[in-house]
């Protein structure tokens, strides 16, 4: 267990938009910062941020919460990972109580998956580093590659004993249950023995976006041609392949600076870039890229710069991926090497300058180079050229944009030495087919859900719930202020009329609220927003000190996501520029004091029709004694109504 001092010392340094942007991509939008949702795939910035509030908002999917809900979100962390986490990026130490054997047995499998993998990193580089072995055959092999001693540390490179069971052995040792050696692959049991998955390799460990440990790859040694010469973690419930990509952890920050991302083929292209002094780059390492991973970088940057060997038939193979990341309307530019070159051979031989200067003159724009290659290759042959036509159009019709789409075509017709119009109907059928696809799933969906599809559902206002809303949106953002309130008193004049006069009396915003909200003996309807509101006024009546930030952390996981929600309203309007709905039409003229005695005048004036429509059904339907009682009530509360209306008027 985490001590409470500990947790509220990292609550009170982290700042959430900091947290936030070693993940996504932010940008200043007034007092937040917004970005592309990291929860959904969006084109347009829904997420927000409030270094104010220390909150954020994702609008796309309705998630929000302080800095450890969304590391929680995010990474999937328990909410000790998540204080840890945060411990660790701001350097403060944790206490901890002793944990029990059953809180050791609760944490859960993936923290054990973790465990395993991080402990498996520490010992590999131990034996790199330590043992006679490590030196003579990995730290000697690194060597040999050109890597340097800083650059084997920063990617944490290791070795792993050419041996059968010198692993696992030490894990069993150190207390590491065979159940998740295997689970996460650094071990093999078969029957009753046991392997090391990676013996005799040198060691490449994976890391997520945040730098956990997910899996490794390895590499072998020996020219034994039987054996692959590199190996990786299977998949398990830490490490899915086609969601990581090597080295984003080590590039996130410099592929959002430079707004561009480099993609290699491997391990050693990444290391050796690095080392040569360019970091925004990233591997998918050995398989194809996946939608995910370009998700995974389409969150920092729109340009991706895919580099190729200089061998053409892995260019020609290349190509074909690439129209996925076209479809996430990425910017996509390739590049290659001279023949027999990669990128890691070719940044080991040149400096920093010559190897910028070499990306800057070669990278090309994706469908240039693809149509000036295609072009090439079918020049002289008339059937072949036809197929490559509908081959670059149909890439072309994987961009988003119109504009750039049009753009294209009649660059790509100059290049192939082709009408444009040609490759304008083109593009037309093969959008019409697929529509004609689209719509014939479409219309089998209708079928079934037909009613519904012809329904517009019609939004219907809910009053009361915005204005119960809006009631603890005031507590939580002014409870604590005290303001000058204005009270219209009855009273009789000169003349003996009985007059409405403004009287000024001082009160915290909160106290006002409880008190004219028990004056008319009202409730919240909302069963969430009923124990909100007698939460927040607890907390603000016992602490004079009451603080927005410290309060969300306090509460439940539920009502902290509520309260976010409701903070973060005001700043979806922003977002979408959409018409507020016409209840608080001048809200953000006004001092806080207008805005709470409004907010309540409204609720009150509201629940007085709803109860004097009550009535009025109540006496349509029994006609007996009863109804003069009912009558005399319904005559209280119209002058009751009346009253509040004048006084809603003079605060309008
Ligand atoms: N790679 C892989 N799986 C393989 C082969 C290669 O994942 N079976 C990846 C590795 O990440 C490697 C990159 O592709 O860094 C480049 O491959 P290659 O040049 O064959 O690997 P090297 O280790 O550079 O081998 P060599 O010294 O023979 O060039
Ligand atoms: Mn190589």
């Amino acid at each position: 267990m985490i001590s409470q001092s500990s947790i509220d010392l990292v609550f009170e340094t982290s700042r959430v938009e900091e947290v936030i942007g070693d993940f996504v991509q932010l940008k200043k939008a007034g007092s937040n910062f917004k970005g592309l949702s990291p929860f959904s795939d969006e084109r347009t910035p829904s997420f927000m941020v409030s270094p104010v509030k220390q909150i954020w908002k994702d609008f796309s999917t309705g998630k929000g919460g302080n800095v450890v809900a969304f590391l929680m979100e995010h990474e999937h962390f328990t909410y000790p990972e998540a204080i840890k986490y945060l411990a660790k990026k701001y350097n403060i130490e944790i206490e901890e109580t002793e944990q029990t054997n059953e809180q050791k047995e609760a944490a859960n499998e993936r923290e054990s998956l973790y465990l395993v993998s991080e402990f498996a990193n520490d010992y590999f580089q131990k034996i790199l580093h330590k043992t006679d072995q490590g030196k003579s055959i990995g730290l000697s092999y690194f060597k040999e590659r050109g890597f340097t001693e800083e650059t084997i540390k920063k990617f944490n490179l290791g070795y792993s004993l050419n041996e059968w069971q010198a692993f696992t052995d030490e894990a069993l040792k150190k207390g590491y249950n065979i159940e998740y050696l295997e689970k996460t692959g650094l071990t093999i049991v078969k029957d009753d023995k046991r392997f090391d998955r990676f013996k005799g390799r040198v060691m490449f460990p994976i890391k997520s976006m945040s730098g956990r440990v997910l899996g490794f790859g390895g590499r072998i040694l020996t020219n034994d041609k039987k054996a692959a010469k590199y190996l990786n973690s299977p998949e398990s419930d830490i490490y899915h392949k086609s969601k990581v990509l090597y080295g984003i952890y080590h590039a996130k920050q410099s592929i959002a600076k430079e707004d561009n991302c480099y993609l290699v083929e491997g391990y050693t292209d990444v290391i050796q870039f690095h080392q040569t002094g360019i970091k925004n780059v990233v591997s998918s390492s050995g398989t194809a890229l996946t939608p995910e991973q370009i998700r995974l970088i389409n969150r920092l940057t729109k340009n991706i710069t895919v580099l190729f060997d200089g061998d053409a038939a892995g260019m020609r193979a290349s190509l074909r991926g690439i129209d996925l990341i076209l479809e996430q309307g990425m910017n996509v530019k390739v590049c290659s090497f001279p023949e027999g070159e990669d990128p890691d051979s070719f940044a080991k031989q040149n400096t920093l300058e010559e190897l910028t200067l070499y990306l800057e003159d070669n990278a090309k724009d994706f469908i240039q180079f693809k149509a000036s290659v295609l072009f090439e290759d079918s020049k002289n042959d008339p059937i072949k050229k036809a197929d490559t036509v509908r081959d670059i159009v149909n890439s072309i019709s994987k961009i988003p944009d119109r504009i750039k789409k049009e753009i294209y075509i009649q660059e790509c017709a100059r290049i192939m030495d082709i009408s444009e119009e040609v490759l304008f109907s083109t593009l037309a059928q093969i959008n019409k087919k697929e529509f004609q696809e689209e719509n014939k799933k479409y219309s089998t969906e209708q079928k079934a859900f037909e009613v519904i599809k012809h329904k517009q559902p019609v939004k219907k206002v809910d009053v009361q719930y915005i204005l119960e809303r809006k009631i603890i949106e005031i507590l939580l953002l002014y409870g604590n202020k005290t303001e000058d309130f204005e009270d219209l008193v009855l009273k009789e004049n000169d003349k003996g009329e009985l007059i409405l006069e403004p009287v000024i009396h001082q009160a915290k915003v909160f106290e006002k609220v409880f008190l004219d909200l028990q004056d008319d003996e009202m409730e919240f309807t909302n069963e969430k927003f009923k124990t909100l509101y007698y939460t927040i006024i607890d907390a603000l009546n016992q602490n004079p000190e009451f603080e927005l930030k410290t309060f969300i952390n306090s509460v439940r996981q539920d009502m902290a996501s509520e309260i976010t929600s409701i903070l973060m309203d005001d700043e979806k309007y922003h977002l979408d520029n959409w018409q507020r709905m016409d209840i608080f039409p001048k809200e953000k003229q006004h001092t806080v004091a207008q805005l709470v005695s409004e907010t309540i005048l409204s609720l009150r004036c509201f629940l007085i029709d709803l109860k004097v429509k009550e009535f009025r059904l109540e006496t349509a339907q029994n006609k007996s004694d009863s109804n003069r009682n009912i009558l005399e009530e319904v005559k209280d509360y119209s002058g009751l109504k009346m009253l509040l209306s004048r006084k809603l008027n003079r605060v309008l």
